[in-house]
């Protein structure tokens, strides 16, 4: 029976996937600091899979802490989110990002490397691809640096450059780069789902909580961009979509790939315009908008090619945009407070 360490367990797509790790028969072992999550999707967790998580409340900056837990676990591979996210916080305090996302990775490498676990799923962003020269985006588009304007997305990059150089120099690793688009949507059994701390930064959280009435109007960002309505294009993909090809990741480290990198999502772009309409029609609600100016470093379009983990890891997304719409506002309507 494989054991699979989550850092960042308790977090948005960390607890989605826990969900679908446990319901393949893995074993989950959480690492989670809960500056971000909250215990109580544990209960939850427990509850759709009625299955047991352990659960270790940790800093990964606590490098001792890490070593302890791999002392008195059996870990066979790792999948990795922990991490602060949010882009324009990471502007105002970039040190405290770079000192969380860097050197919380570095601890984890390191106990891995001397504990001889070298078998890594990162969670990483099409943030890396910055303003892509064309769409859908492929795998092989460059790593687009200077066109990333936030130290958050560049502890993406760093990171990934990093496993880069560590598998180059020992290729007995095995390392899955997952690159998300936007993961939206929550568990169809509206138990576990996203909650942000704060207001929103994010277009479908903020949407969702204008429908249940704790925000008034939500803020189109610019409709003056080079897309179809004017307004920002992304593609937007289910989070148990996203969480299931963890689980393909996973199988496909058993097979001792080296390091791979994989796109998640869908192909598909909607716009903010769009996604409004469609939240719309899930909640049965009108949901008040206004346009406002554009948000610093947003980008007009960004969607995936995702014939790569097709291919390599049979991995398609199956839920659509209604069904996104739909178990987002499950949750929100289920859990107007979050886990409370
Ligand atoms: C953002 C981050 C990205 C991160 C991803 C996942 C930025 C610039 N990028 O992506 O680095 O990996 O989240 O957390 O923040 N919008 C509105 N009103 C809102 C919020 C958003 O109109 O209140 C628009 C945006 O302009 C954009 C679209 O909705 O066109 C999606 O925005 P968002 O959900 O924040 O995701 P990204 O910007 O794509």
């Amino acid at each position: 029976m494989s054991n699979i360490l989550v850092t960042g367990g308790c977090g948005f797509i960390g607890s989605h996937t826990t969900v679908s790790l446990l319901e393949a028969g893995y074993n989950v072992i959480v690492i989670d600091n809960l500056v971000n999550s909250s215990k109580k999707v544990l209960e939850r967790i427990e509850k759709i899979t009625k299955k047991n998580v352990k659960f270790y409340q940790e800093d990964l900056l606590d490098g001792k802490a890490l070593n302890d837990i791999y002392e008195k676990e059996e870990i066979t591979s790792v999948i990795h989110f922990a991490a602060l996210k949010a882009v324009s916080e990471s502007c105002e305090i970039p040190l405290v990002y770079f000192n969380n996302n860097i050197t919380g990775t570095i601890n984890l490498l390191k106990t891995m490397e001397r504990n001889n676990v070298k078998s890594l799923v990162f969670s990483s962003s099409a943030t890396v691809y910055g303003k892509p020269a064309t769409v859908p985006i492929s795998e092989d588009f460059p790593i687009a640096a200077l066109t990333v304007s936030n130290p958050y997305g560049r502890t993406k990059i760093m990171i990934e450059d990093m496993l880069r150089d560590i598998y180059k120099a020992d290729s007995t690793w095995n390392i899955a780069l997952l690159r998300y688009f936007n993961p939206i949507g929550a568990h169809e059994s509206g138990e576990i789902g996203e909650n942000p701390n704060g207001i929103p930064n994010n277009l479908l959280p903020y949407v969702a909580k204008v429908a249940v009435g704790e925000l008034e109007c939500v803020n189109v960002y610019g409709d003056d961009y080079d897309t179809p309505d004017g307004t920002g294009v992304r593609d937007y993909i289910h989070v148990v979509d996203l969480a299931e090809g963890h689980i393909k990741a996973l199988e496909k480290l058993k097979t001792n790939p080296g390091l791979v990198t994989y796109n998640l999502g869908t192909g598909t772009g909607y716009s903010v315009l769009e996604i409004i309409k469609n939240f719309e029609k899930a909640c049965g609600k009108k949901i008040p908008y206004k346009i406002a100016e554009r948000r610093k470093g947003d980008i007009d379009t960004c969607y995936a090619n995702p014939e790569k983990a097709r291919l390599e890891l049979g991995f398609e997304a199956k839920r659509g945009i209604d069904k996104m719409c739909e178990d987002a506002w499950r949750w929100q309507s289920k859990n107007p407070k979050g886990y409370c």
